[in-house]
């Protein structure tokens, strides 16, 4: 059970990586666009952390104070993503207020997964 629960920590670690690499390759690149791959990672990201979220193959208790943050924080950023892939597909641009935060509050949530215990 506890090897289970920490492939699915490594799989909640890729959907993070994939999320935040893919918008830091677009903002050293200096686009301010969003990309399929981030809404895919982040979808990862929410199954893996959702399981996760359930006491199994665990010594310690869940910080469900925690958890909650994250998936508001989840929900804000899946928020941006679809708004800012319609708004792309109709302007053909993106602005800047939507994508800036997308990747930080992807290491926000990080942050707050490796900070907060
Ligand atoms: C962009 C979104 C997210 C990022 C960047 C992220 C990041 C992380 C990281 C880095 C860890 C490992 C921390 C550690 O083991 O010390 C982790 C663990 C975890 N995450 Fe997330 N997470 C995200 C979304 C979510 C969501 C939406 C949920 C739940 C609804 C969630 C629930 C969990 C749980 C339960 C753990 C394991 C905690 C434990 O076993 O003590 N995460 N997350």
């Amino acid at each position: 059970m506890e090897i289970l629960r920490s492939v699915v920590v490594l799989v909640h670690l890729v959907g993070f990586a994939v999320l935040f690499g893919a918008w830091v390759v677009e903002a050293v690149a200096r686009r301010t666009r969003v990309t399929p791959l981030m809404s895919y990672a982040l979808v990862i990201s929410l199954v893996t952390g959702l399981a996760l979220s359930a006491p199994w193959g665990l010594d310690h208790d869940l910080n469900y104070a925690k958890i909650g943050v994250k998936l508001v924080v989840l929900i804000v950023i899946g928020a941006l993503l679809g708004i800012g892939s319609a708004r792309q597909k109709r302007t053909g641009t993106l602005p800047p207020a939507i994508f800036w935060p997308i990747g930080i509050l992807a290491l926000l949530n990080a942050g707050l997964a490796v900070v907060w215990h």
